[in-house]
């Protein structure tokens, strides 16, 4: 937008606030959820005719979920014809990994390492929910996390600050695109801020409590970038930071977001995080939530119904001052501009547009593309993939194999229902070998749903011995195993990470018969599947693809698309390994020196992960050489180039992510023994060479010290290089 554009919005708030009441200013900062009829004239469930009333009144400022042009007209239709001044809602929704066409999970997208694609797949999402009425995502979620048991690490890009840093950008520039006003980018969501992916014991919504080092850089960076990609909001979130939650953090929401990188947007609380402060015991009652929310620099209230009934009274009685209210609410109506919500209140509200957009086959093939770069090949002993063509039998085993639900994921409300290409279909495209297709076993019992708690099998194998007897006859078995698509996402904490209910009792006895075994396994998080590494000889991560999920499995099991994958969370090998990631510190005893006990270590379990940060293989091979730095003993100012040799040694062409870390062997707070800085996808054709030069600068080698101020230490850094964060090469340079 240019500046001329962001003065004249500048004016046209000023002089709107000067004519708005207190309440109105206040209704700007109201958020309600839409689940009711909100055609009226008698509005059902919930706090519908409040709710209903409250628009009319012009006391709400926003809706989510409410979707389709249809609802979204109807409820503008109210706002903008039957208030005083007509001030158009924003629509918010949750469109996390695409709307109806469903991309893959964020965390599945996140292995692309694939910038560009998560943006255009971003765009993708932006160009249906726009179509549909809506003009604001509650995303990208960028938690940074490093324990497999939160359910929303599906939601993430992972462990690694600079990746998800990155991925952040990539998304935030996708959603809202060049301009904020046309009609298919919607406005972005950097949630949640901050510190949810540090959960304790990976349990929902529970405490967290970091150091400030952690603070500064790990949870903040992808926030950081996010802001700087001018995304146009951020939500609060769940938990708690120094004792104090989020929503009412002041040290968050002003000190650092809004007057240490001047973000000029909003801040929504999460879902009735005001009211939940008096749970948590900061807040006495929901006047005082609102009150604390307020000072703190929450902007607008989703579902507390805190502002909208406490805040008059708060100012009135002086306890909050007007300024922060039109603070709030200058913040909130500029969104509103730049969107061109005032130009044109339905301008998201094109029937034609939700028709065409939504759904298109340009859409489905982006979402397909998507998906192929996002498999990661874990393990491919004695090269059993790609399967042949022709000519084979091959037993397809595994209820996820046959799930058209289950693999679109989770969050994904407005998708329907069984969408996605299965993962079966997608393998009886190829026509050429016998497929026999068998359960197994089910992987979850009843109803499963977004809301509800599932179910897992834990005890019916009687779908067994078919399994058994069709994997003896065939050449090869395609065991599709894994978690249901409901198993993660929010409130889906797990404390085992193994192969859900009697699965791995399945793969075990089909192994028993037949060694031959592809393990596509599809979940939303890390698992812990030991036994697969050390047995199966092949072994694909497929997440949750989203719609086109079977077609992209199928053309990788086949050699059509050649896997590029990278992990972006650690494997472990058990759940007391967590939190286990690989910017880990190097401790004052890493290594078992004087052969004693007095180590840093387990005794029952190795210290290394089972995949670690940034595996993953290909049917290409590569190898690295001739590592180089371009200086060795540089100043501040200086931009070191380090370059590797990179040879696809294999029989194929590949893509490669050549991944480049450094560490910072001694500093005033301590450095993790290795840092993702600098990554690029190389595509090389079989015996082809390419000289790959990633660039090293201040900003890369400096880190935050626990005032949050950005210092680069002069010493000796050490550079790796490789193909995952167990690098293959090292060198080193001297920061003077
Ligand atoms: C709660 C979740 O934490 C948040 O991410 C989401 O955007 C809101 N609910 C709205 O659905």
């Amino acid at each position: 937008m240019n500046k001329e554009t962001k003065q004249s919005i500048e004016k046209k708030v000023d002089s709107l606030l000067s004519i708005m009441t207190l309440e109105e200013k206040i209704g700007q900062m109201n958020q309600y959820n839409g689940f009711w009829d909100v055609t009226g004239p008698s509005p059902k469930g919930g706090n519908a005719e409040k709710k209903y009333e409250d628009i009319k009144k012009g006391l709400v400022g926003s809706m989510l979920t409410v979707r389709g042009v249809d609802q979204v007209r109807s409820v503008q239709k109210i706002a903008v014809e039957e208030t005083r001044l007509g001030i158009p809602l924003i629509i918010g929704f949750d469109v996390i990994h695409g709307y109806k066409t469903l991309s893959p999970i964020p965390l599945a997208e996140a292995a692309s390492w694939d910038l560009e694609a998560i943006k255009e797949s971003a765009g993708v999402a932006a160009s249906e929910a726009a179509a549909s009425g809506i003009n604001w995502t509650f995303g990208p979620n960028v938690d940074i996390s490093r324990d497999p048991r939160w359910g929303r690490v599906m939601e993430g890009a992972g462990e690694d600050p600079y990746l998800g840093s990155k991925i952040a950008t990539a998304r935030v520039k996708g959603f809202q695109g060049d301009d904020l006003s046309d009609v298919n980018t919607i406005a972005a969501c950097a949630k949640h801020f901050a510190g949810y992916g540090f959960s304790e014991s990976g349990k929902e919504y529970n405490t967290v409590s970091i150091d400030r080092s952690t603070l500064y850089n790990v949870v903040l960076p992808p926030f950081k970038a996010a802001v700087e990609a001018d995304v146009k909001t951020l939500m609060n979130s769940f938990n708690e930071l120094d004792g104090i939650p989020a929503t009412g953090n002041k040290f968050l929401q002003r000190d650092i977001l809004k007057d240490k990188w001047n973000f000029n947007g909003f801040v929504i609380s999460d879902w009735a995080s005001i009211k939940e402060m008096i749970s948590w015991g900061h807040a006495e009652d929901l006047n005082h939530a609102a009150e604390l929310a307020v000072e703190a620099g929450c902007d607008m209230d989703m579902e507390s119904y805190a502002y909208v009934d406490e805040l008059v009274k708060l100012v009135k009685e002086g306890k909050v001052d007007e300024k922060l209210i039109d603070d709030a609410a200058r913040r909130i109506l500029t969104v509103k501009y730049e969107l061109g919500l005032f130009d044109d209140p339905y301008k998201y509200c094109n029937e034609e547009l939700e028709k065409t957009v939504i759904g298109s086959d340009a859409n489905r093939a982006a979402v397909l593309d998507m998906a192929k770069k996002s498999i990661v090949l874990l393990k491919n002993e004695g090269n059993l993939l790609p399967l042949p063509k022709k000519g084979k039998k091959i037993a397809v085993i595994g209820a996820l194999a046959d799930d058209n639900n289950s693999i679109l994921g989770s969050w994904r409300i407005a998708s329907d229902d069984n969408s996605g290409v299965s993962i079966l279909e997608g393998l009886q495209q190829y026509k050429g070998n016998k497929l026999v297709y068998k359960k197994g076993a089910d992987v979850t019992v009843g109803q499963t749903a977004f809301t509800e708690e599932l179910t897992i099998n834990t005890t019916n194998t009687e779908d067994f011995d078919d399994a058994i007897a069709a994997a003896k006859k065939s050449d090869v078995v395609v065991m599709v195993l894994g978690e249901h698509g409901f198993q993660t996402g929010e409130a889906r904490s797990r404390t085992e990470l193994g192969l859900p209910g009697v699965q791995q009792e399945l793969l075990e006895a089909v192994y028993a018969v037949n060694k031959n075994i592809v393990l596509v396994l599809t979940n939303g998080r890390p698992l812990t599947i030991n036994w697969a590494e050390a047995n199966i000889p092949a072994i694909v991560e497929t997440w949750q693809l989203g719609t086109e999920t079977g077609n992209a499995v199928a053309q990788v099991l086949y050699g059509d698309y050649n896997p590029s994958g990278k992990l972006p969370m650690t494997f472990p090998r058990n759940v007391g390994q967590i939190p286990i990631y690989y910017n880990h510190k190097q401790t004052g005893r890493p290594v078992n020196s004087d052969n004693n006990v007095f180590w840093s270590h387990y005794s029952d379990v190795e210290n290394t992960p089972l995949y670690p940060f940034g595996f993953g293989l290909s049917y290409a091979s590569f190898e690295y050489t001739n590592l180089q730095v371009s200086k060795s003993n540089i100043s501040s100012e200086d931009t070191v180039e380090v370059s590797v040799n990179l040879t696809n040694t294999g029989k194929v062409a590949g893509k490669e992510v050549v991944q480049l870390y450094i560490r910072d062997l001694v500093a005033s707070v301590t450095r993790p023994i290795k840092e993702l800085k600098g990554f690029e996808m190389v595509s090389l054709e079989p015996g082809e060479t390419k000289k790959v030069t990633l660039k090293l600068t201040k900003d890369e080698l400096g880190f935050y010290n626990n005032d949050g101020e950005f210092i680069v230490e002069p010493g000796t850094f050490k550079i790796f290089i490789g193909g995952s964060s167990i690098t293959s090469l090292e060198t080193e340079i001297t920061l003077n």
